[in-house]
Parts: C-alpha cells; sequence; structure tokens
C-alpha cells in the first residue's frame, strides 16, 4: 500500500487498517466496562440508547476522525492546525490529549488487573471458591488490603500497573507497522471465539435466562437521568472517538482505503464484542446469584465463577481468555499512547522515544493515584451531574480519582471533542476536501456524502446537546414545565 508520507509510518495492509483500528475500539472498554455500567443502568433499556448514540453518532464521528487525519497527514493537534490554520481549532486536539492522559491512566490499572488474573488463573486460584469468595478476594486486591485487613498491600496491584504500562511503551517504541498491526491482526479474532465459547457455556447455565432477560427487556424505569450521559460517553469510550485516536489512525491510511466501510466495520466489530461480552456475563450473573450493579468488578467477579463451572478445561479456558483480555486492553492502550506521541513528536519535535518514555512516567504517575484511590487514597472530585443533594451542590456527585478521570473524560471530553469533530467535518472543513475523501477512486454516490453531511451538520452535535440538557435535569424540568411525562 502506498505511503503518502515517506517519513510517517503507515499500516500495510487492508486487514491492518481494519485490525488495528478495531484493536483500538475493542477492548477493556468492550469487555469490562461494557457490562458493569449496563448493570449500573438497568440493562436493556441501557442498551438501546447506547445504541442509538453508536448508530447515529459515534459512527459518523469516526469517520469524521479518519477523513480529518487522513486529510491531514497529521497528529490530532496538528491536524486542526494544518486544516483550519490561525484558529483555535487546534484545541479540540489539544482536549483530546488531556482525555489521553486521563483514560490510560487508569485504563492502565485496569489492565494490570487482568495481569493478576492471568497469574491467578494459572496457579488455579479460584478453584473451589464460592462466587462470594472470589468477590472479597478481588475487592482485597483492587484496594491493596492485607490478611490483617490494612492496605498495606497497596503496591501490589500498581506492580501490574507498571508492568502494563511498560509494555505498552514497549510496543510503542516498536512503530506502527511492527508494533500495533502484528499483535492486532491474530490475537482479536481469537478474542471472539472464546468469547463465543463462554456465550455458549454462560447461556446453558442454571438460571440463567434472566440474564438474558436482563439484556433485552427494557424496563424503563431503571433509568436514571445519568445514565443517557453514561451511554453516549461509553459510545464515544468504546469506539476510541473524541480524542483523536482515529485521527492519528487516520493519518496512517493510505488514500485508496473506503473510509466510510471502514468505519462501518470498526463499529459493527466493537458493538458485536461488547453485546457479545454482556452475554457473557449476565447469564452467569443471575446463575450465581451476582448482584449486577456491582460496578467496576462485575466481570472479575463473574467469569471465574463461570470458568469453575466448565470443569477441567476450564482453567485453560481461563488464562487463554484473561491473556486475550490483556492483549485487547494492549491494542487499545498502544492507540490512546500514539495520540500522545504522534503530537509530542510531530508539534514539538520530541525524538519518539523521548516522547514515549516521558509521556509514560506521567501517566503511570497518575495511575498509581487511581489505583490508590480505591484503598487508602479516599480523596473525592465533585463531577457535574444532578446528585441527591440539596441547593447548588445537586449538580455535583462525588467521585473517587479513578472513577473521577473515568467520569470526566468518557463522559464530557470525549463528547464535546466528538461535537467538535463533527462540527469541524459539517461546518467548516471545505465540502470539496470531505468530498474527495468520501469518494472511492474518484466516484461518489451523492446520497451517501448527503446523509453524512446530515448527521455532522446537525444529528450529533444536537444529540450530543440534548444528551448534555438531559443529564443536568434541563430537558426534564422543560418536560414537567408543559405538563408532559416523561
Ligand atoms: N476503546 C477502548 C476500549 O473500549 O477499551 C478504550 C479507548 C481507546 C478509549 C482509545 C479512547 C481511545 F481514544
Amino acid at each position: 500500500m502506498e505511503n503518502l508520507n515517506p517519513k510517517r509510518d503507515g499500516f500495510t495492509s487492508k486487514f491492518g487498517i481494519i485490525a488495528a483500528a478495531a484493536g483500538s475500539a475493542i477492548g477493556l472498554g468492550n469487555i469490562w466496562k461494557f457490562p458493569y455500567i449496563v448493570g449500573i443502568n438497568g440493562g436493556a433499556a441501557f442498551i438501546l440508547i447506547y445504541l442509538v448514540c453508536i448508530a447515529l453518532i459515534g459512527a459518523p464521528v469516526m469517520l469524521s476522525e479518519f477523513l480529518i487525519g487522513r486529510r491531514a497527514q497529521k497528529n490530532a493537534v496538528g491536524s486542526f492546525k494544518k486544516l483550519a490554520p490561525n484558529t483555535p481549532w487546534f484545541l479540540t486536539g489539544w482536549m483530546g490529549l488531556g482525555a489521553a492522559f486521563m483514560i490510560l491512566s487508569f485504563y492502565g490499572v485496569v489492565a494490570g488487573w487482568t495481569f493478576f488474573y492471568v497469574v491467578k488463573m494459572i496457579f488455579g486460584a479460584f478453584k473451589d471458591m464460592s462466587p462470594d469468595a472470589i468477590g472479597g478476594m478481588f475487592g482485597n486486591f483492587i484496594s491493596g488490603t492485607n490478611d490483617a485487613g490494612t492496605f498495606g498491600e497497596w503496591w501490589h496491584p500498581i506492580m501490574y500497573q507498571v508492568a502494563f504500562m511498560a509494555l505498552t511503551a514497549g510496543v510503542i517504541l516498536g512503530g506502527v507497522k511492527n508494533g500495533i498491526e502484528k499483535y492486532s491482526k491474530i490475537l482479536m479474532p481469537m478474542l471472539l471465539v472464546i468469547i463465543i465459547i463462554l456465550d455458549i457455556k454462560a447461556i446453558s447455565l442454571k438460571g440463567s435466562s434472566a440474564g438474558v432477560e436482563f439484556l433485552f427487556k427494557p424496563e424503563w424505569g431503571a433509568l436514571k437521568l445519568s445514565s443517557v450521559l453514561d451511554a453516549l460517553g461509553h459510545a464515544f469510550f468504546s469506539l476510541s472517538l473524541g480524542m483523536g485516536t482515529m485521527i492519528t489512525y487516520g493519518s496512517y491510511i493510505g488514500k485508496k482505503e473506503n473510509l466510510g466501510v471502514t468505519s462501518i466495520q470498526v463499529t459493527i466489530a466493537d458493538t458485536l464484542i461488547a453485546l457479545l461480552a454482556g452475554l457473557a456475563i449476565f447469564p452467569a450473573v443471575f446463575a450465581f446469584g451476582i448482584e449486577p450493579g456491582v460496578g467496576p468488578g462485575l466481570v472479575f467477579v463473574t467469569l471465574p465463577n463461570v470458568f469453575n463451572a466448565m470443569g477441567n478445561i476450564g482453567q485453560l479456558f481461563g488464562i487463554m481468555f484473561f491473556v486475550l483480555l490483556a492483549v485487547a486492553a494492549l491494542t487499545s492502550s498502544i492507540s490512546i499512547l500514539e495520540v500522545v506521541v504522534a503530537y509530542l513528536s510531530e508539534e514539538m519535535n520530541l525524538d519518539r522515544k523521548k516522547a514515549t518514555i516521558i509521556s509514560t512516567i506521567i501517566i503511570t504517575f497518575m495511575g498509581i493515584l487511581c489505583s490508590l484511590s480505591l484503598g487508602p487514597f479516599t480523596q473525592t472530585f465533585p463531577i457535574l451531574e444532578l446528585s441527591e443533594a440539596e441547593g447548588f451542590a445537586r449538580f455535583f456527585t462525588q467521585y473517587g480519582f479513578f472513577d473521577a478521570l473515568d467520569k470526566i473524560s468518557a463522559n464530557f471530553l470525549l463528547p464535546i471533542g466528538g461535537l467538535m469533530i463533527s462540527v469541524f467535518v459539517g461546518w467548516k472543513m471545505k465540502n470539496e476536501d470531505v468530498k474527495e475523501e468520501l469518494s472511492n477512486n474518484g466516484v461518489l454516490r451523492i446520497g451517501y456524502f448527503v446523509v453524512f453531511d446530515f448527521l455532522c451538520k446537525f444529528v450529533a452535535p444536537l444529540g450530543i446537546i440534548f444528551v448534555f440538557l438531559y443529564n443536568l435535569g434541563v430537558v426534564k424540568a422543560v418536560f414537567t414545565f408543559f405538563g408532559w411525562e416523561i
């Protein structure tokens, strides 16, 4: 495949592009985060809103990011500087950099948990443990609680987090072709196969049907005001959108590739994996009597029980699953770090090696604070969201550092980034440029452009604004004012 700018690294094959972009999208977001926020937000109704966000906002924003990156041939900040010189649009890229630092901080912590589980699985540590005991062990591990019941082992999860961050930096230093592409190609399809096997096992457990119902039968009453923003935020998080990841990857895609088809393929693959992960988790959650709304521990507490129920081969499956989950996390984390490294090396003229090392050290340090916030470091931070409190404080909910970084990045920075990106493509970029990027071998179906343009100009930006207003109760207040039910 041609490489437009000889100084820039690029993807070498069509499958490589899809695998790398899907590798970025598919990660802990699908397998760890999706099931737990579905659990917190009450199941099927949340999933439906999530799917609407994916289709009407996520897919067009992904295509927009690819298009910006390929047009500009630059990183997240440089792309805006090149396409809209002497305007403040580059701030969108900066915001993305901020989001990258925040996301990778807590992402590295959770990825570290998957390493720990690989080790535990190898030693057969979960064998004969009850669901409660597994939950207790997980809680102690992430909070660093030792046998004496104090936080004496705070370093334990941190050790795994640091190992994961070192690996991420190592792959980035290998470059795009040798690093990202090689790993993504073989391992992502393997992950899919393992999840499908887990689905079959989970659905065949006694008492699993309540879990299937939880996933597919909407209970609209279970939705909270914040659920809609959670759904939108997760659509961005899961598809790796709003912070320039796909702009950066788009800049590595050759001119001949069909960006529309690539975005749709990646979107479908990502959504499918999330739903399949949900189908592996919730039937088991109900079969083993685990509380669906337990939060971030859901996958880690549920799946060991499924492996136990598989008999002798369960351990082997467990090892394979957590290894592949760690790899899925790695292909996502490298895409996050790549946003920062591409910026520092292209805009600040740092060499890639220095850029990688410096950013990894900062992110790892922030990650250590995230990990400690689940144990000894209990400081909380207010996030804009309707809370139970009285007066002005009712607009803020308190979160620990780990959750605060997650909420600020996924629920605010990414959607605002997505808003800017869709407005940029819809209203600011030259129509000719957009059309040229959308056309294939010089041919552009006009209906395709009209639909995409409409989504970027109106549907995506207004949808995002609507969700923010909904989260703050403004939509509800307006409805109540007019005497309508909501
Ligand atoms: N999409 C990744 C996941 O679902 O695990 C996480 C992620 C990667 C978020 C890259 C944002 C990003 F830019």
